[in-house]
C-alpha cells in the first residue's frame, strides 16, 4: 500500500457551540442550542454549551496545541449568533472582532483556516420564524455567507456552507432529539430542501468575493442490510437514498432521487421549484465527508420509511455504541466514484474520530489506546481508497478538544486532548502524541 501524497491536508475539526462558551459574551445573539439545552430533560447531562471549553478566550493556546500536533489545517464553524444576533441585518462588530483574532493566529502559525458557516447553531430569531421550514431561511443564509466573505475574504483558505444537513433534518426536525427540537417526522421535507438550497446561493454569494475554494460537509454512510432477505435489501435501498441521495443527487446532478419524490408526494410540489435545482447544483470545489459507522438497516413495516437501524453484531463498539467498520470508509468513498464518476469533487474527510471515557491516571497521563487504533485503521482504511483512484486531499479528526456532544452534554469524550470541565485544563492524551509522532514522518 502506498502512502499519503506529499501535499495531503492533516487537520482537527470543532465546531462553536460545541467548543466556544461565552454564550452571553461581546453582543452574541441567542442560538435554538442555547434554548433547546436549557429546556429540562433535552440534555443526557442536563448541561449546556454556555462555558463549554472556553475556547473563546483560551483558543492562543487551542492554536498552540494544533501547532504542536503538527496539524496544517483547522476546520472550526463560525457561529451564525455571534456574527448576526438577529439572523439578518444588523451585525455585530464584536462577533467579527473574534473570528478576526482566531484567522489571525491559525495564519500566524501557517495553519490554514477551513470555516465552517453552519454548524447546527441557528439564531433563534430565524427558528421564532420557522427556521429551515422556512425558505426565507435560505435567503438569510446567504447574505450572512456574502457578509462573512466581505470580512474574511481570502483569509479562510476554504469554505464549508453547511455541516451535515441530514442531521439537521432528522434529528433537528423529524425526530426533536436535537435543537430545535421539532418532531414533524416527514413533514420536515422542506428543512432538507432549504438547506441546500442555502447552500446554493451562499456558494454564489461567496463566490462573488473571495478566490478560496469552496465546499459543503455531509455526513455519509454506506447502508447495509441486515440480512440478504429482499426487503432487508430493498429497507437498505431506500435508507441510502435517505442519507446520501437525498443530498448528493441535488448537489452532484442537479435532481432528487426519484423513490424520494415519490415518497414526498404532492407535499414535494409546494416546496420545490424546479429553478431551485440550478442553484443547489453549482459547481463546488470539494465534497466534505464526515464518516463514523455504516446505517446497518432492516425492514419493518410499522417504522417510518418502512426500515429501522439495528446494532451490527460481532463488531468492536466505540464509548458512544457505535461500531467500528473502517472498511465502511473504503467502500462509501469506491460508491461516491463510482456513482458520481466525473461529476464527483475531490473529497475531504472532514469528519472522523471516536469517544471513549478515558480519564487521566495517578500520573496525570490518559492512556487512550483504542483512539490510537481507532485511527490507525480508519486511515488505512482512507489510504485503500486513494490506492483504489479517489481523489481525497485531507483528513480533519474529530476532535481536537473534548467538547459538548450535543445531546449527550459532556458524556462522550472525542478528544485528542482531554479537557477538565471544571477546570478547564487541557491535557494532551496519548493519541495526541501518536498522532504528533505521525505527521512527524510525513
Ligand atoms: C457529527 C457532528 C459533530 C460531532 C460528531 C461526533 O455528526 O458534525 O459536531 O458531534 O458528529
Amino acid at each position: 500500500m502506498s502512502d499519503f501524497p506529499k501535499h495531503f491536508v492533516w487537520g482537527t475539526a470543532t465546531a462553536a457551540y460545541q467548543i466556544e462558551g461565552a454564550v452571553q459574551q461581546d453582543g452574541r445573539g441567542v442560538s435554538v442550542w442555547d434554548l433547546f439545552t436549557h429546556t429540562p430533560g433535552k440534555i443526557k447531562d442536563g448541561s449546556n454549551g454556555d462555558r463549554a471549553c472556553d475556547h473563546y478566550h483560551r483558543f492562543p493556546e487551542d492554536i498552540r496545541l494544533m501547532k504542536e500536533l503538527g496539524v496544517n489545517a483547522y476546520r472550526f464553524s463560525i457561529s451564525w449568533p455571534r456574527i448576526q444576533p438577529e439572523g439578518k441585518g444588523r451585525v455585530n462588530p464584536k462577533g467579527i472582532a473574534f473570528y478576526d483574532r482566531l484567522l489571525d493566529g491559525l495564519l500566524e502559525q501557517h495553519i490554514d483556516p477551513y470555516a465552517t458557516l453552519f454548524h447546527w447553531d441557528l439564531p433563534q430569531a430565524l427558528e421564532d420564524q420557522g427556521g429551515w421550514m422556512n425558505r426565507d431561511t435560505a435567503y438569510r443564509f446567504a447574505e450572512y455567507a456574502h457578509l462573512l466573505a466581505d470580512a474574511f475574504q481570502d483569509r479562510i483558505k476554504s469554505w464549508i456552507t453547511l455541516n451535515e444537513p441530514f442531521v439537521v433534518l432528522t434529528l433537528g426536525y423529524a425526530l426533536g432529539q436535537h435543537a430545535p427540537g421539532k418532531a414533524y417526522g416527514l413533514q420536515a421535507m422542506p428543512v432538507a430542501h432549504h438547506q441546500m438550497l442555502g447552500h446554493g446561493l451562499a456558494v454564489q454569494a461567496i463566490r462573488d468575493i473571495s478566490q478560496s475554494p469552496i465546499g459543503i460537509t455531509h455526513s455519509l454512510a454506506p447502508a447495509i442490510p441486515a440480512t440478504d432477505r429482499d426487503e432487508d435489501i430493498q429497507a437498505a435501498t431506500l435508507m441510502d437514498e435517505f442519507h446520501n441521495g437525498l443530498f448528493l443527487d441535488p448537489l452532484l446532478r442537479g435532481q432528487y432521487p426519484k423513490s424520494l419524490v415519490a415518497l414526498m408526494g404532492e407535499q414535494a410540489e409546494s416546496f420545490i421549484r424546479t429553478e431551485d435545482l440550478s442553484v443547489m447544483s453549482a459547481p463546488i470545489d470539494f465534497l466534505g465527508v464526515n464518516y463514523y459507522a455504516p446505517d446497518h438497516v432492516r425492514a419493518n413495516s410499522k417504522a417510518p420509511l418502512g426500515l429501522e437501524m439495528v446494532p451490527m453484531p460481532d463488531r468492536p463498539k466505540t464509548g458512544f455504541g457505535w461500531p467500528i467498520v473502517p472498511e465502511g470508509l473504503t467502500q462509501l468513498l469506491l460508491d461516491l466514484k463510482e456513482r458520481y464518476a466525473e461529476k464527483l469533487p475531490p473529497i475531504h474527510i472532514t469528519e472522523n474520530g471516536c469517544s471513549y471515557p478515558d480519564l487521566p491516571d495517578a500520573a496525570g497521563k490518559i492512556d487512550d489506546s483504542k483512539r490510537i487504533e481507532y485511527l490507525e485503521l480508519h486511515l488505512e482504511a482512507l489510504l485503500k481508497a486513494l490506492d483504489k483512484g479517489v481523489d481525497v486531499r485531507g483528513y480533519f479528526c474529530w476532535s481536537l478538544l473534548d467538547n459538548f456532544e450535543w445531546a449527550e452534554g459532556y458524556t462522550q469524550r472525542f478528544g485528542l486532548v482531554h479537557v477538565d470541565f471544571e477546570t478547564l485544563k487541557r491535557t494532551p492524551k496519548a493519541s495526541y502524541h501518536w498522532l504528533q509522532q505521525f505527521l512527524r514522518g510525513k
